[in-house]
């Protein structure tokens, strides 16, 4: 028996267009948008009258489960993926991050594993290359072939970790270019900012607070120019992640309109928080650090410009929860409250490099995007379609099955009530850790019903979906 949902009234906001209409989906596909549609025998109605009409949400560069500075980050798929519905995101694309010494093929069947059955929403993955050799480029070549993985993930950061050499790098890019598969990048210098933190430990600097001076804004730069050297040598197609600052944007963009295929993510906490808030005292700081760090407010009134602008193509999290009592703790420079891996104390003194990186952010993104951007009116409602959902479709070869309200596609769909207003609070957020970086902010706007494939899983802004329902999202390169 098939299943119909029918949305009356739907003030639809696609990234291009705006119209009035209702809209049939069956069997979890968009079979109808038009005025009066006909609804049959036993579809299920919801009247959107007063309420905005958006394609479902997606974050594409987030972190699951992702072992990481001696921890694994908090979310699995479960809280994960509630917590992005919840907040009308309806796909994530996770980044597999295999170890060093790890085989790739493994790692994706791994991650795979992980989503397959908990997952609540779509998902999909970039593949990680933390190494690069010939055994690694068959992997590579048969991970986007045969498991549908349309896009590779680059470190130039995190040296010993996820890191990659230079000739690693130009290696990746050169197949990635033949297969035409995009590779994100996270890009810093890392031998700066190894130097840097070297320095700063010298001089007695071990608060969160120095953790932004240890990775200056001039080294993204440097690894912006680094990437797009490499790119623009090997005609690779590169998207680079969580962008934070006005020096970075101006090199990509400047080599977008030299000819290298580039794209821009920036990330909501750089859109919200600026420096300050990783000097708080009391360790609170630590709550805020993320790599690269959030910066000095001038770099946040630049990324909302150019994105308004449209220089910059997508707002994703780069979620990367972790407990403030326990795993960011595991860099407190008082050694009566630092701790190791199993939490126990170490009696030592740590420092900023040990706090693990990463701001919880998956459920509120939107939100955040919605009441600091479209509310405020520095970005309208088709620039934020753009950047929270259809350009990562795009770039990422989901588009049109995700990123639009077509005949067509999936019925991804968040129903917006632009009129609630709210409060974020760790006490009602459904993420898996012990704070929130937004505690008692306020926020305009939410998404009051979500589906995932014509399947409600938000009601009148309480969950009901079901774990299980995502399905995963093969890509094609090029697609
Ligand atoms: O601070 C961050 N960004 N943590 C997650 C790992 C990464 O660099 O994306
Ligand atoms: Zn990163
Ligand atoms: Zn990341």
């Amino acid at each position: 028996m098939s299943s119909i949902l029918v949305i009356r009234n739907a003030d639809i906001v696609n990234a291009t267009e705006r119209l009035q209409a209702d809209i049939l989906c069956e069997n979890g596909v968009i079979r109808e948008i038009g005025r009066n549609l006909a609804a049959p025998d036993g579809a299920e109605i919801i009247d959107a009258s007063g309420k905005l009409v958006f394609p479902g949400f997606i974050d594409p560069h987030v972190h699951i489960y992702l072992p990481f500075m001696g921890t694994f980050s908090k979310d699995d798929w479960e809280s994960g993926s509630k917590a992005a519905l919840m907040g009308g995101t309806t796909t994530l694309i996770e980044m597999c991050c295999p170890g060093r010494g790890d085989d790739p093929m493994d790692a994706i069947r791994l991650w795979k594993s992980n989503a397959a059955g908990i997952s609540s929403c779509d998902y999909s993955f970039h593949m990680g290359v933390t190494r690069f050799d010939e055994e690694t480029g068959h992997a590579l070549r048969a991970i986007v072939e045969d498991e549908g993985i349309g896009s590779f993930k680059v470190f130039l950061a995190y040296k010993g970790a996820f890191g990659i050499d230079d000739t690693e790098l130009y290696r990746t890019l050169s197949l990635a270019a033949e297969l035409g598969v995009v590779v994100t990048a996270h890009c810093e210098n890392a031998e700066l900012v190894a130097e840097t933190q070297k320095k700063l430990l010298a001089e007695g600097k071990t608060g969160p607070e120095w953790h932004e001076p240890s990775r200056p804004v001039s080294v993204e730069a440097e690894g912006c120019h680094h990437l797009v050297t490499f790119a623009g040598l090997t005609g690779a197609e590169i998207y680079v992640v969580h962008t934070s600052n006005q020096n970075a944007v101006d090199i990509l963009d400047a080599a977008r309109r030299s000819g290298i295929k580039v794209s821009i993510e920036t990330v909501a906490p750089y859109l919200v928080f600026d420096n300050t808030y990783a000097e708080k005292p009391n360790f609170e700081g630590a709550k805020y650090v993320m790599s690269p760090p959030i910066r000095p407010k001038e770099h946040q009134d630049y990324l909302w410009k150019a994105l308004a602008e449209g220089l910059i193509d997508t707002v994703a999290t780069d979620h990367a929860p972790f407990d403030f009592q326990t795993q960011k703790h595991m860099g407190h420079p008082d050694p009566d409250k630092c701790v190791d891996a199993n939490f126990q104390p170490t009696g030592k003194a740590g420092n900023f490099t040990l706090i693990p990186n990463g701001i919880p952010s998956v459920e509120e993104r939107v939100k955040l995007l919605y009441t600091h951007g479209v509310a405020t009116g520095r970005i309208d409602l088709h620039t934020f379609v753009r950047a929270a959902g259809t350009r990562a479709a795009e770039i990422f070869g989901l588009y049109p099955k995700k990123g639009v309200i077509a005949v067509g596609s999936d019925a991804d769909i968040v129903i917006w009530d632009p009129e609630w207003s709210g409060e974020i609070s760790v006490r009602t957020h459904s993420m898996a850790t012990d704070y929130s970086a937004f505690e008692g902010w306020p926020v305009k706007g939410r998404p009051e019903t979500v589906t995932v494939r014509g399947k409600v899983m938000v009601r009148d802004g309480v969950w009901c979906g079901s774990a299980g329902w995502g399905e995963f999202l093969a890509r094609k390169p090029g697609a």
